[in-house]
């Protein structure tokens, strides 16, 4: 198993003077170089290419919000896992729940999208994640289970390595209710016994991360919780100050 993973999603903040200013605030005050974890930045695409231009040959690395599955072509609006590369982006969330429930992107379009990230050498971090109410109505197992399924659906196991998951619980993201340890646990292994099934002893490489209302005063316990292997932070990563202090806690879990 690679190295645990703390990934800051910027989602749609920020403009490029301040995605300069956090990310050489950021590069200043960690030493990258003496880190357990790999570090990805992920901004809004707009400010992608500057914040390359700043953590280009350092231990940081690139990561996009999203990214279709064609390469190019008659699809306004879209950016292609080629063009991703081309401006030094190695990373990209697909199916966040923001993304599903608000853009209402499907199962199906993930599904293409990872395939298209992996033909392209991005690592793609597939984010699932059950809501309130499919928790609350016992359906979370499934939900995290057919999440995973279909969006790995076109992997083969050489590419396995290159695959992330992220469970993000709906009702934790931006709300300030982070998961228990018990309830991440549970999640955790209900999508790891889903990727041995898919994978069977390849699983073991496949890297699983938590996400919502992670901060520096929770981020110890949910890195020392089984079966994690990493963070997913929105909110906290926005400020430099909580940033560094949660990247710093985590090194001293
Ligand atoms: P918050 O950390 O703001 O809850 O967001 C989590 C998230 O959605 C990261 O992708």
């Amino acid at each position: 198993m690679s190295k645990s993973l703390i990934i800051a999603n910027w989602k749609m903040n920020l403009l490029r003077s301040d995605s300069e200013l956090l990310t050489k605030s950021i590069l200043n005050m960690v030493n990258p170089g003496v880190l357990q974890f790999e570090i990805v930045l992920v901004p809004p695409f707009t400010n992608m290419e500057i914040v390359h231009r700043i953590i280009d040959h350092t231990d940081l690395s690139l990561g996009a919000q999203n990214v279709f599955w064609e390469d190019s072509g008659a699809y306004t609006g879209e950016i292609s896992p080629t063009m991703l590369r081309d401006i030094g982006c190695s990373w990209v969330l697909l199916g966040h729940s923001e993304r599903r429930q608000i853009l209402g992107e499907t199962d199906f379009e993930v599904r293409r999208k990872v395939s298209a990230a992996l033909a392209a050498g991005l690592k793609p971090i597939v984010c699932v994640g059950e809501t309130l109410l499919q928790r609350n109505k016992g359906m979370a197992p499934n939900v995290l289970r057919r999440q995973v399924e279909s969006a790995l659906q076109d992997v083969n196991n050489e590419n396995v390595q290159n695959i992330v998951i992220a469970y993000e619980p709906v009702w934790a993201i931006g709300t300030g209710n982070n998961a228990s340890v018990q309830e991440i646990e549970v999640a955790h292994d209900e999508i790891r016994d889903k990727l041995i099934g898919l994978f069977g002893k390849d699983a073991d490489n496949i890297r699983i991360i938590y996400g919502g209302s992670v901060n520096p005063d929770n981020i110890q316990y949910v890195l020392s919780t089984k079966n994690v292997n990493g963070t997913l932070v929105g909110g906290a990563s926005l400020d430099a100050d909580a940033f560094i202090q949660l990247i710093e806690k985590a090194g001293a879990k």
